[in-house]
């Protein structure tokens, strides 16, 4: 996978829509800040999860049809994964299906939210309850863009990213360093530090890549990229907490669940990148258990629990929702 620069990304842009038709579906916050490097037709939606609904994809819907855009139009997602979750599953349902690509500009999508498909919305709260899996003709990835991201968003990528490297068992001690030493405004400021932020990017897209090609409808294989996320999605039901945030919190209750050997370094490389570990002390724990046994996981009454036994030792357990560990 390759990185691009802002005005490489032009050039790739048009090569690959060639003469088609764009319809760019962008955050409003992106689109103020860098909507003169996409110089398409426009959706411009304000990208926050109370907004993530089949509502706002309905209205998307709408402003479609408005513009007359047909089946041969494609949809470019830009800004987040919110965006780019609304945009694929606008792109999937949209005349039973139209072309879509993505230009992520957080780091949380660069690294999961823009790769491996699935695409959706939320429901009553809960995330992500009713969605599609369809690729992406595209995804292009310029990390120029993550200049302008507010530190804490940048927080959110790198847990998915150390999570990421929780799996595969590789670059896991040396992103953690980087990302402790480095704030955001620091990386940009050298060539050396852009092109570790670009080596770790990369690398980490490459593992969800190679996962999800193997068993893209999650089967088996793929769900261990669901790894913290089953409290996650249950801690970000309860609480106004953010997704890297809740994805760290779930990350080291998988690491207690897995009884793992490494979770001293687990937790102390969490907390050095400025992450939570643990559950914030208001959050009712019967609540969160509540929230958890909705979790999409869950098949005849026991949760597929992902574990960590060691850092690249990643297992997924059956496990009944008041055996978890939380
Ligand atoms: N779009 C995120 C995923 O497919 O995992």
């Amino acid at each position: 996978m390759k990185t691009f620069t802002p005005s490489e990304i032009t050039h790739e842009l048009r090569r690959l829509i060639g003469t088609r038709r764009v319809v760019a579906i962008i955050d409003e916050k992106v689109d103020r800040l860098h909507g003169t490097l996409f110089p398409f037709e426009k959706i411009v939606i304000e990208a926050t999860e109370e907004r993530k609904t089949l509502a706002t994809a309905e209205e998307i819907v709408h402003q479609l049809l408005h513009l007359h855009a047909d089946r041969d139009t494609l949809l470019l997602g830009i800004g987040g994964g919110i965006t780019t979750d609304l945009c694929g599953f606008v792109a999937a349902i949209y005349k039973r299906g139209v072309p879509f690509g993505f230009i992520p500009t957080t780091l949380l999508a660069m690294v999961d939210a823009a790769i491996g498909g699935k695409n959706g919305v939320n429901v009553l709260n809960f995330k992500n309850m009713i969605g599609t899996i369809r690729q992406p003709e595209f995804v292009l990835t310029c990390p120029n863009l993550l200049r302008t991201l507010p530190p804490k968003e940048f927080r959110n990528g790198v847990a998915e990213m150390l999570k990421t490297f929780i799996i595969s068992g590789q670059n896991f001690g040396e992103s953690g360093s980087f990302f402790a030493e480095n704030e955001l405004d620091t990386i940009f400021c050298t060539e050396a530090k852009m092109a570790q932020l670009c080596h770790f990017i990369t690398e980490s897209r490459a593992v969800k890549e190679r996962i999800v090609k193997e068993d893209e409808q999650e089967q088996g294989l793929r769900r261990l990229l669901n790894l913290g996320h089953t409290f996650a999605h249950a801690l970000e039901h309860c609480a106004k907490i953010s997704h890297g945030e809740a994805v760290s919190i779930g990350i080291v209750c998988a690491a207690k669940n897995g009884h793992c050997k490494d979770i001293d370094l687990i937790v102390n490389t969490l907390k050095q990148c400025n992450l939570p570990t643990e559950i914030p002390a208001d959050i009712d724990k019967k609540m969160l258990l509540e929230a958890i046994s909705q979790d999409k996981k869950i098949a005849e009454g026991r949760c597929n629990l992902i574990v960590i036994h060691a850092i690249g030792d990643v297992r997924i357990i059956p496990t009944a929702p008041g055996a978890i560990l939380c």
